[in-house]
């Protein structure tokens, strides 16, 4: 059989997508399928079923992580592996995640259709709680599997509603018996949409990035002093709100203070009582910032430290400060980009060497194996939004990039 010429069923693909893009659909045209919902486990449920019907053997480990194992010629030669993640962002899209699980599913199916036997096996993964939106830090699944997290930590991270992480796990069902760690592993892909505007603005449909940035996450606690706003004065005032309110700005100035490919956003805030005629006398909000180097990052943080400490000093509001998480920026494996690369010109789709500014597991992935990822466009750069959205034959292409890449790699000896 002609494996080169190989090619998934984009008709198939696109099917599965719209099936799952019902579970938790949001009323303008988006999914919200946060980690540990019963979206979720409607979606891992409708994943598991699927699998099954390929006859493949399904792991569950006891991080929720889902494995699906196509057997190869020689067992005894390291898997190849390929996946992503099924959680999403509160009203997020319909391709974060996803389709990277979905276009390796879609890889599966051709070869199971065609009777292909490749040498090693391979596996389809879906990492548990990705996002990190409802239980801070993300990619939290794979970062126990790949041994950079400690599982008991994770059990017990809580999300805004004091809801433990294990408990949720246990709740849908997905708390498996296998004590989740790694296997040795040839070569990890990971398929997903850019999330960003370069594929587009460049007219490339596939997208071949050089690593990801790091991701650093604070979560920063203040207190201030509750009073009624009519009578009390304006002097003297502890106000959380307002103090968080100049630390926010401070933040978003950084990247330019800094220069550099630094990015810095606060995306989430909880204030109390968040009442219009009490003065906030407590505010939480989180810290994001990014770039491809560490150590501009350390330096960045350490000067919004400074200012953090001199606001909260002068308004009176005492600071805490919780250095959530912090993932150095990967380096994917050149052979296996390279080799992205080359398929999509074998396979006649235009490409880009890339860096990527969103977060994925390949980003644990790449610590212990070659690894590498296909991107594809985003319509218009946005993602994480209902609208997020991918031309049906650019999901297409990137499967068939997948398809080619998981076969050179579940060929090699
Ligand atoms: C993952 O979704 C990220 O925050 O980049
Ligand atoms: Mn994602
Ligand atoms: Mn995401």
């Amino acid at each position: 059989m002609d494996l080169k010429g190989l090619r998934i069923n984009s008709k198939r693909l696109r099917n599965s997508l719209e099936e799952m893009a019902t579970i938790g659909a949001t009323p303008n045209g988006g999914v919200q399928r946060l980690a540990l919902s019963d979206e979720d486990k409607k979606a891992r449920d409708l994943f598991v079923k699927w699998l099954k019907e390929l006859d493949m053997g399904i792991t569950i480990d006891d991080m929720g992580n889902i494995f699906g194992n196509r057997p190869g010629r020689n067992d005894s030669l390291s898997p190849v592996m390929s996946g992503s993640h099924i959680d999403s962002q509160p009203k997020g899209g319909r391709f974060d995640g996803i389709l990277g699980v979905m276009g390796t599913l879609e890889a599966l199916r051709t070869l199971h259709e065609n009777k292909v036997v490749t040498e090693r096996p391979i596996i389809i993964a879906d990492w548990t709680n990705e996002e990190g939106s409802r239980f801070a830090p993300a990619m939290l699944g794979s970062g126990v599997w790949s041994g950079t997290l400690d599982r008991d930590w994770v059990y017990d991270r809580t999300d805004n509603n004091d809801k433990r992480f294990e408990d949720e796990l246990t709740r849908i069902g997905y708390k498996g018996s296998e004590p989740s760690g790694k296997w040795p592993v040839h070569a990890y892909y990971e398929y997903h949409i850019e999330q960003g505007p370069v594929l587009e603005k460049e007219g490339k449909i596939i997208g071949a990035p050089k690593g990801i940035l790091c991701l650093h996450w604070y979560d920063v606690y203040l207190e201030g002093e509750a009073n009624q706003v009519g009578p009390t004065p304006m002097e003297g005032r502890h106000d959380a709100l307002c103090a968080a309110a100049e630390m926010i700005l401070k933040m978003n100035e950084l990247p330019q203070r800094m220069g550099g490919d630094l990015v810095a956003t606060v995306g989430e805030i909880q204030n109390y009582p968040n009442s219009r005629n009490i003065i906030p006398d407590k505010v939480h909000f989180t810290v994001d910032i990014r770039s491809w180097d560490d150590s501009h990052v350390l330096k960045a943080w350490e000067l919004l430290r400074r200012d953090f400490d001199e606001i909260a000093g002068r308004r009176g509001c005492p600071i805490r400060i919780e250095e959530t998480w912090q993932v150095r920026h990967a380096s994917f494996d050149e052979r296996l980009v390279k080799g992205i690369l080359g398929i999509a010109k074998e396979t006649g789709y235009s490409s880009l060497y890339m860096v990527s500014g969103a977060g994925h597991d390949a980003s644990y992935m790449n610590r212990i194996c070659p690894t590498a990822m296909i991107f594809v466009p985003s319509i218009g750069g946005r993602s994480h939004v209902e609208v997020e959205n991918t031309r049906w034959e650019d999901c297409e292409a990137g499967a068939n990039v997948l398809l080619q890449a998981i076969l050179q790699s579940a060929n090699e000896k």
